[in-house]
Parts: C-alpha cells; sequence; structure tokens
C-alpha cells in the first residue's frame, strides 16, 4: 500500500471549499492507502494568530475532519506539534535547502505582502517544514490543492539534494490534485477562504446557507432574468454538480442556457440539496462537541503511534549524516 501523507491548516473551520478540495479526498483515500493526516499547528504560527484561539481551532478543525466521515480507525490523525520529529527533521533539511528555492516560492511572496510587520523566518522557511511533514513518513503521495505544487517540487528537490549530500533516499514524494479547483468562494472571485468571509461552514445553519446562496455570485454575464446563461462559468452551477443529482444538473444546465429558469429558482435548488447533505454532517459535529474528550482521544493515539514512526526513520536519517 502507498503511503499518503497531507496536512492542513488549523483554521477553525471547515467549509465548502475544504470539504470537496480536501476531505473528500483525504476520505476516499483511506480506502486503499495508508494515510497519515496532519494538523499543522507549527505552520500556522507563522502567520498572525491569537495564542488563545489556537486549542480551539485545533480542536474544531478536528471534529470537523471526524464529522465528515473521517475515520481514525482507518488512518492516523494527529498535531504537528505533539511529534517533535516535525521540526528536527525541518531543521536538518534547511542545511539543505538552497535559499534561492525558498524566495522564488509564490505563497512565501503573497503571504509577505498580507503581514508585511511579520517577515519571520518561520514563514520564509514553511516549504522545508512541510518536506518534512512528508518526508518524516517516507510518503509517497501527497493529496493537495493546485496552490501547493510548488511546494512539493521543493519537496521533491530537497529530496535529491539530501540523497547527494549524505547518500539517503527519500521517496519523491507526488502531489494528488483535487479537481475542484473551479469552486470558488460565495463572492465569485477568489477561492473559498474562511479570512475572505466568503464561505460556507460545513454546520452552517440552513437560514444562514438560504441567506448566503441567495447573495452569491452567479454567471456575471447574466444580468436579466430573459438572458441565457453559461452554467460553465457560474460558481453555482459548481455547486450542482458536487451536491446535485444527476437530475437536478441536467435541469439547471438545460434551464440556465435557455433562460427558462432564473438564478432565484436555480439557488433555492442548490440551497436545499446543500442543508441536505450537511444536515447528518452538521449533527454529528454537534455531537463531537459534547464529547471533546473522544476528540483528544483520536489526536492522542494518532501522535503516540506517529511518534514511534517518525522517531525510527530520523534516526535513519542522523546516521546517514554522522551524528550516530
Ligand atoms: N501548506 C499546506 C496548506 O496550506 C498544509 C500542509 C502542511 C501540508 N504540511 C503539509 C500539505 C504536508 C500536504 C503535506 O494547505
Amino acid at each position: 500500500m502507498d503511503k499518503v501523507f497531507s496536512g492542513i491548516q488549523p483554521s477553525g473551520q471547515l467549509h465548502l471549499g475544504n470539504y470537496l478540495g480536501a476531505v473528500k479526498k483525504w476520505i476516499e483515500l483511506t480506502k486503499d492507502h495508508e494515510c497519515v493526516y496532519c494538523i499543522v499547528d507549527y505552520h500556522a504560527v507563522t502567520q498572525d494568530y491569537e495564542p488563545g484561539k489556537m486549542q480551539d481551532r485545533i480542536f474544531e478543525m478536528t471534529a470537523g475532519l471526524l464529522a465528515c466521515g473521517l475515520d481514525p480507525e482507518k488512518c492516523r490523525i494527529f498535531v504537528q506539534s505533539h511529534v517533535p520529529e516535525h521540526t528536527e527533521l525541518a531543521w536538518i533539511l534547511n542545511t539543505v535547502t538552497p535559499m534561492g528555492e525558498l524566495e522564488r516560492q509564490v505563497q512565501f511572496k503573497s503571504k509577505s505582502e498580507k503581514q508585511p510587520d511579520n517577515l519571520n523566518v518561520g514563514l520564509f522557511g514553511y516549504p522545508v517544514l512541510q518536506a518534512a511533514d512528508i518526508l518524516l513518513y517516507k510518503a509517497q503521495k501527497v493529496p493537495v490543492g493546485e496552490d501547493q505544487v510548488q511546494h512539493l517540487e521543493l519537496s521533491r528537490e530537497i529530496v535529491r539534494k539530501f540523497k547527494g549530500r549524505f547518500g539517503y533516499k527519500f521517496p519523491e514524494p507526488q502531489p494528488i490534485l483535487s479537481d475542484v479547483k473551479r469552486l470558488k468562494g460565495l463572492d465569485g472571485d477568489d477561492k473559498m477562504s474562511k479570512s475572505l468571509g466568503n464561505t460556507i461552514a460545513i454546520d452552517e445553519t440552513p437560514k444562514s446557507i438560504t441567506k448566503k446562496i441567495k447573495k452569491a455570485k452567479t454567471d456575471p454575464q447574466r444580468k436579466k432574468r430573459k438572458d441565457a446563461g453559461d452554467p460553465k462559468v457560474c460558481n453555482i452551477y459548481t455547486m450542482h454538480k458536487f451536491f446535485s443529482s444527476e437530475k437536478d444538473q441536467k435541469w439547471a444546465a438545460k434551464g440556465c442556457k435557455s433562460a427558462d429558469i432564473g438564478c432565484g429558482e436555480c439557488k433555492e435548488r442548490i440551497t436545499k440539496n446543500i442543508i441536505e447533505h450537511l444536515e447528518p454532517i452538521g449533527a454529528e459535529l454537534a455531537k463531537l462537541r459534547k464529547d471533546p474528550d473522544k476528540v483528544w482521544a483520536v489526536l492522542a493515539k494518532g501522535a503516540q503511534s506517529c511518534r514511534r514512526e517518525a522517531a525510527a526513520n530520523l534516526d535513519e536519517v542522523r546516521k546517514a549524516m554522522g551524528l550516530r
């Protein structure tokens, strides 16, 4: 079985973007892969944040993953800082990572622009910690969004550099790209992101979902009710693709192109389908919030198992470097 590793930031709220873009894939992969999934708190602290809220964010993210159906019996789920070997390997990998490669990372550039007063070395070395996450478990496959492809290229470059310097070969990790890059935020401009306030959370109330979808952008060319629309460029249609039956998808596409249905009608239908889909997830999340020990126990078990493996793998690395 191939080994899969992926990480998610403890943003504190899973929304439709993460759910479709990451979580569904994560769940699917547990069927025929050995999967290790990490809540990356050490990555999160490279950005401005409030320390008092971090544990809540980690809890909410974990509970959200479980509520969506990620089964801790079929994979490991843990928190990055509970396995200190991640930062230790990151330090080691720092010594073979060229500065120039980090300077070229577009994520570093865009994050730097967002926090010009907090240009810390951790943010610069973020992709090295990400490489350490993956290599620590010798993972071959990494489900990620398009925006992480450059980081993974760098991970493979680090593998080659390490081999060249110390003769030790980690597997070169390959991305598994999700096919939902088309789902945008409700503003229709950017990807769904909590910080942009354009999301639908997995436990959003029906009332709030209805309100948000009512205001959501559709095909910008379709200005009047009688104008025909183009489902291909409509974010609401993208949602139909994921949450509606084949029949409803056809109804929406045909009605939009012929202007037989208006955006309002189309939105009512998707609202209903999304509410139905999220109902059991929201219920499960509410249950987990009332039983926090259960959630923390999942993370404790995950960390214990990961530490064992991480320690053994890191020992091999130290030996190769003449540190033992
Ligand atoms: N950088 C990833 C993101 O922001 C999160 C992440 C951290 C990750 N470590 C990882 C993803 C290792 C895949 C593998 O989405």
